[in-house]
């Protein structure tokens, strides 16, 4: 009966962990066009993602970025899971004169899972 429950919860939850990185990866498909997660990419118009989480913020060597997020820079923000799900929400809002053209995601499950899956792109 008690492995019973267990599969049964597992079939529940399997499904569901599933559908919220399948979420993730279709969260950050119109991010391609100007993101790229591969390390070795460049040349984009926006800068490398791969490694964001943890990492300080306009922390590409490789990008010229906006007076403003080179200030965060200097400050010494960096980009945490709590941090980036209130970016994605509104981007400009958080960066005044943000050179990113993209309006934010209102969905807050959405953001949840690009967050996450941002956090782990190893998943996609
Ligand atoms: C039209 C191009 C474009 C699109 C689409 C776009 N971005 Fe950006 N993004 C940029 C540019 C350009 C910058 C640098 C902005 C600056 O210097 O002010 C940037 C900066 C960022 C940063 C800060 C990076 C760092 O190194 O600190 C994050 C995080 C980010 N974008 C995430 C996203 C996500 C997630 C999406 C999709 C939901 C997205 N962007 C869509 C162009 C884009």
């Amino acid at each position: 009966m008690k492995s019973f429950a267990v599969l049964l919860l597992l079939s529940l939850l399997l499904p569901a962990a599933a559908a919220a990185e399948e979420n993730g990866v279709r969260a950050f498909a119109p991010c391609r066009a100007c993101h790229s997660l591969d390390p070795a990419e460049r040349g984009l118009p926006g800068p490398n993602l791969s490694g964001l989480i943890g990492r300080v913020v306009a922390g590409n060597t490789d990008f010229d970025y906006s007076p403003v997020l080179r200030k965060a820079r200097d400050e010494g923000l960096r980009w945490d899971a709590k941090r980036l799900e209130i970016f994605l929400a509104d981007p400009a809002a958080m960066f005044p004169g943000l050179w990113m053209s993209m309006r934010g995601i209102e969905d807050a499950a959405e953001r949840q899972a690009l967050v996450r899956f941002l956090e782990d792109p190893a998943s996609r």
